[in-house]
């Protein structure tokens, strides 16, 4: 997806009906340029459906810039909180897509409890400060561990070096998100034992909550997986940058 004649190659006129991109994408934050994708995808008469969970509302408009329908797992930034478990899709306007998502919805009842969308918004009154905190935090730490000695490379689109950055920056106002990924010397049993030593890291493979995670990406995909061996995924939250910092220091000097 982020390489846009290989997909012009790729879709068929008249009979691709929906590209769906993730953007950045899990778990090497690949950048795809939503407004060149939408041209493409509207040009052999499909639709553009963009998860942009990890995004949030607050740094991407999926929708400004071309796409059809954004998807948010609002289990992550949106509830914040770690406590639902909840989906959002977001249209343009009312028209035949939309009509068939709602009936979708109903007829096949995934209705959020009251209890959850209560949560849910309560989650969403603080979203802005919290992913522009969190955000903040994942490129001090990104920075910090780029050069770093046991670390190969640190994967964040909020890097110059990053493949996506430049677009990044185009498309994500005000940050670039709280996630990042961390390439461990050593390969997979020194990234695993990474993840055994931090103390104020927890280890978990959801996202996007208050407390900050880790997790070893290829254990959680098994053995078909893509994902380099040696990768951990961060989901920076809302601790102390510098203890967060300090957990991931004292946890890599462990590792021989
Ligand atoms: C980018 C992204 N989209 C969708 C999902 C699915 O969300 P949920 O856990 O709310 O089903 C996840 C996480 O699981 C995710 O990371």
């Amino acid at each position: 997806m982020s390489d846009p004649a290989a997909l012009e190659a790729a879709l068929l006129k008249g009979s691709t009906r929906i590209v769906w991109i993730e953007t950045p994408a899990n778990p090497l934050w690949t950048i795809t340029d939503i407004a060149r994708v939408a041209d493409i995808a509207h040009g052999v008469g499909a639709i553009l459906v963009v998860d942009s969970t990890v995004a949030t509302p607050v740094f991407t408009n999926p929708l400004a810039l071309g796409a059809d329908i954004v998807m948010h797992s609002a289990t992550k930034y949106l509830n914040g909180h770690s406590d639902v478990l909840a989906g959002m899709l977001v249209t343009r306007k009312a028209d035949e897509v939309w009509e068939q998502i709602a009936l979708a919805r109903s007829s096949g009842g995934a209705i959020l409890g009251p209890q959850q969308a209560a949560l849910l918004v309560r989650g969403m009154r603080t979203l802005h400060l919290r992913v522009r905190a969190a955000s903040e935090a994942a490129l001090t730490i990104a920075k910090h561990f780029v050069d770093y000695p046991n670390i190969v490379e640190v994967l964040y689109p909020g890097l110059e070096s990053h493949p996506g950055h430049e677009i990044a920056a185009q498309q994500m106002q005000g940050g670039f998100g709280a996630m990042l990924s961390l390439r461990i010397k050593g390969g997979e049993a020194a990234a695993i034992q990474v993840a055994a030593n931090v103390k104020i890291w927890k280890r978990a493979t959801s996202l996007g909550g208050v407390e900050s995670l880790i997790e070893h990406r290829a254990s959680m995909e098994g053995p078909a997986t893509p994902v380099p061996e040696d990768l951990l995924r961060l989901s920076v939250g809302l601790e102390h940058v510098e203890d967060l910092i300090d957990d991931l220091q004292q946890a890599l000097s462990e590792v021989s």
